[in-house]
């Protein structure tokens, strides 16, 4: 069926609950697509309960009440389905709305799904908050409120990082949220960390582009926006979203004249960009990445309720908790990072691993994974195992590439999913971003077999799927 078929058949789903509870992940497209879910059933006057967890496995399938609620499954589910039918879910009781590859029920059960990897290329970089909002819009037209949270979910899953903006149905939404005034789309500098941090530090911090002569310095950031007058002293500390037009357009032009002047492309210096006026100037609400990180820091450690307060309006007690949470998850990941980057990684040869043990919660060790890999080898896929706190027994897998490593093949989720199989273990995820739980003690044989299953990727060149 169609993108029309599939959301209409899910808003008939949902108008005929009686009550409804929502399974959703932790991190910020999770806790997006819990939140405009949440929001857009309650509105239609159906009792809704969320149930959030770290990953749909047989052990976390015991949170998923056994009621005669309606379990709507978001950003994740669709690649579960087994674990449902085990569960002995009907298809009725079920509804999936997702981005995940596919992984169809066993035995047949047929789950009703809308799911942005099964309708072609205007919806494949549309994350789950995307496909909740087309629902809650085809539910309601004026749950086009909840347009910024869609935008939140998609730049906090990626789905802007290769195309620098977001594209397709993301876009569209975007534009949804912009003709409401609740989000303003421009465009600027591809950093992180516009509406907060301190610009030259801004640009120190920027690894994908490479600024010459900026990135990895921050007094010499400094230093040129003295230069040219944004900045009066070295202790400034303006943002970029303060800028006026004309000073981003200096200073973007200057940046641009010295990738050229190196022989670089400015493909990636400029990116479109998505910010919340109505929120508190300098708050990482400001923009979609800071505010996903937000509601990652929440969600990855253990308080996906404060993300989704704050994603309900809450600017008060809950708000300055998420402010505390999100200190702390930049304060690790960044000990994170540095630690995988200093112990360093080995190379298999068509991948590079670290275990970290039980160093780190499970639940992060992706996002280091993903910012580490920039200061290693792009060609080759990461891979960070380590121990799972409250499961002595298992080993969560955590893995990341590139665009570009994609284009020659490379698929993590079919890698992961494949290997992890033939190990009693679970995988699942993108084929650029992809995760797995297996049995502790195999770890070795496990990273050979992924490692080979890479190498028969590559050898197979284009992309299979
Ligand atoms: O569940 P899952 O979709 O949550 O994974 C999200 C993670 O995968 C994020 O940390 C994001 O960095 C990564 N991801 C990515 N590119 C995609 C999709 C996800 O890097 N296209
Ligand atoms: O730079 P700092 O260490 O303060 O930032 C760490 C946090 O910021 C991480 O949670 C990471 O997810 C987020 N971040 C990001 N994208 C970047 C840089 C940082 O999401 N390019
Ligand atoms: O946990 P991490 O951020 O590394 O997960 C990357 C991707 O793999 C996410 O989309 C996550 O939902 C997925 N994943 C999965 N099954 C697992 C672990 C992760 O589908 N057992």
């Amino acid at each position: 069926m169609g993108f029309i078929e599939d959301i209409s058949a899910a808003a008939e789903i949902i108008r005929n609950a009686h009550a409804v509870t929502l399974i959703s992940h932790i991190d910020a497209d999770g806790i997006t697509s819990e939140a405009i879910a949440a929001q857009a059933v309650a509105r239609l006057g159906i009792p809704v309960t969320p149930v959030f967890v770290r990953q749909l496995e047989p052990l976390t399938m015991r949170h998923v009440p056994d009621d005669d609620t309606l379990k709507v499954f978001t950003d994740l589910g669709a690649g579960q389905q087994n674990l449902m039918e085990e569960a002995g879910m009907k298809a009725d009781d079920v509804l999936i709305l997702d981005h995940h590859i596919n992984q169809p029920a066993p035995n047949g059960t047929i789950y009703p799904q809308v799911n942005a990897q099964l309708y072609g290329p205007e919806y494949a970089k549309c994350s789950a908050a995307g496909i909740v909002y087309m629902l809650a819009r085809k539910l309601d037209p004026d749950n086009a409120d909840l347009a910024e949270l869609a935008v939140v979910g998609n730049v906090g899953d990626m789905m802007a990082r290769e195309t620098c903006g977001l594209t397709g149905i993301a876009r569209w939404i975007a534009e949804d949220g912009a003709q409401t005034g609740r989000v303003r789309i421009t465009k600027g500098i591809n950093c992180y960390g516009l509406s907060t941090r301190p610009l030259h530090l801004c640009l120190a911090n920027s690894d994908d582009p490479i600024l010459p002569g900026l990135s990895g310095d921050p007094k010499a950031a400094a230093d040129l926006l003295i230069r040219l007058g944004i900045y009066e002293k070295s202790t400034d500390q303006r943002v970029w979203e303060s800028l006026e037009a004309d000073e981003a357009k200096l200073l973007t032009s200057i940046i641009a004249e010295q990738m050229i002047a190196n022989g670089e492309s400015t493909e990636r210096l400029f990116a479109e960009l998505y910010f919340f006026p109505h929120e508190t100037e300098l708050s990482p609400l400001r923009n979609a990445s800071e505010y996903a990180t937000m509601l990652n820091a929440c969600g990855r450690w253990a308080k996906p309720k404060i993300g989704e307060a704050v994603c309900f309006g809450d600017r008060g007690t809950q708000y300055r908790e998420a402010e505390h949470m999100l200190r702390h998850h930049r304060t690790i990941i960044r000990e994170l990072c540095e630690h995988i980057l200093s112990a360093g990684v080995t190379d298999a040869g068509h991948l590079q691993w670290i275990h970290t043990r039980d160093t780190y919660p499970d639940t992060i060790v992706g996002i280091g994974a993903g910012m580490a890999l920039s200061k290693l080898d792009p060609s080759k896929p990461i891979m960070v195992l380590c121990y799972v706190s409250d499961e002595p027994d298992l080993v969560k897998i955590s893995m990341r590439t590139y665009e570009k490593v994609l284009r020659r093949g490379v698929d993590l989720q079919a890698a992961l999913v494949a290997a992890a199989a033939e190990f009693d273990g679970a995988g699942g995820g993108h084929n650029i971003a992809a995760g797995a739980y297996i049995p502790k003690g195999c770890e070795d044989d496990f990273i050979r077999r992924v490692n080979e299953l890479i190498a028969g990727q590559f050898a197979a060149g284009a992309p299979h799927r």
